[in-house]
């Protein structure tokens, strides 16, 4: 066991992006995971760590599943939860950032939980605001909690992360799943490859350690692990369309059964969601027996309980 497990402390107080937390951090939070995912197989599914704590979930951006993984987590936890969305609020008077959760920690919130279209709102927020931050997804930059879930549940599954060989299917250009995935499993000894139309794939990313493939069925060969994901359309915009139709995307880069049956293996199939069903993975992939898509989302829970929980221990609890 390491020093920093001993002394169970993560050396972030804020979780912004996985580039800058330590291996050490990744597997602190799992162990700890671990322990919230038989919490959460007992009749009483709460603990009372963190009744001291009042935690804002600020969603400036839609979400479903991690605003409501993190309501949960931190409810779970036993901890106070208000909730913000910026379709009912202020913010759509024309409120600033700072001035917005300026308000809310006047409130007395000792952890926020943010979700922003602008890449980097996270760490501006953490500069700003004296409570800790979590960054649920910032842009196309990044998406801690995602990728560590993704990490966990393939360690439950697999084993463990180090050496296997994990693709990253689709959009990788405006994902900022990908880019936290990325970070995540090269710190924990994965190999990685990404595998997309040329014009989704940035050209910067074999400097983070990951292979490039524009070929589906040659990158799923060579992988243990696809992690498919959906393509962007919110993020790309007007103007020159980044491939000729979805049909087109979905012929080359969709997974279906047929595929998958070709290669006769044991492949593990994740999806972080929201799925667009028949574009990059067919219905009856996602909901067939490669497919550990619903793992990741109960994984997401305890993984989520863990970062609250470890990042709460650098709080200076009020009296
Ligand atoms: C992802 C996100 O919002 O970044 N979804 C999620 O958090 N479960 C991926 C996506 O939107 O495609």
């Amino acid at each position: 066991m390491s020093e920093r497990m001993k002394q169970k402390k993560l050396s972030t107080r804020h979780l912004l992006g996985i580039r800058d937390i330590t291996r050490e951090d990744i597997e602190l939070i799992f162990s700890q995971a671990d322990e919230f995912k038989e919490v959460l197989s007992r009749p009483i599914k709460k603990v009372p760590s963190l009744r001291d704590i009042t935690v804002a979930n600020l969603f400036f951006e839609n979400s479903t599943r991690t605003r409501l993984s993190f309501e949960l987590a931190e409810k779970r936890l036993s901890a106070d939860v208000v909730n913000f969305s910026a379709s009912t609020s202020s913010v759509k008077k024309g409120e600033t950032l700072v001035d917005t959760v300026n308000n809310i920690l006047a409130m007395k919130v000792d952890m926020v939980v943010m979700r922003h279209p602008a890449p980097g709102a996270a760490l501006f927020l953490a500069d700003h605001i004296g409570a800790a931050i979590i960054n649920a997804g910032d842009g196309t930059h990044e998406h801690p909690t995602q990728a560590l879930l993704d990490a966990y549940s393939i360690r439950e599954r697999l084993g463990a992360v180090k050496g296997k060989k994990v693709v990253i299917v689709g959009d990788i250009l405006h994902s900022r799943v990908a880019l936290s995935n990325i970070h995540c499993l090269r710190k924990l000894g994965a190999e990685v490859m990404v595998c997309g139309p040329k014009a989704l794939i940035p050209k910067h990313i074999k400097s983070l350690g990951a292979e490039v493939s524009h070929n589906l069925e040659e990158a799923l060969r060579w992988a243990d692990v696809a992690n498919m994901l959906r393509i962007q359309l919110e993020r790309q915009g007007a103007g020159v369309p980044y491939f000729p139709s979805l049909r087109e995307y979905t012929m080359q880069f969709g997974l279906d059964a047929s595929l998958l049956n070709r290669l006769g293996k044991d492949l593990l199939i994740m999806h972080p969601g929201p799925i667009n069903r028949g574009v990059e993975i067919t219905s009856e992939v996602a909901d067939g027996p490669h497919s550990i898509i619903l793992d990741q989302v109960e994984n997401g829970v305890a993984v989520r309980m863990a970062a609250i929980y470890l990042l709460a221990q650098h709080l200076n609890r009020q009296a």
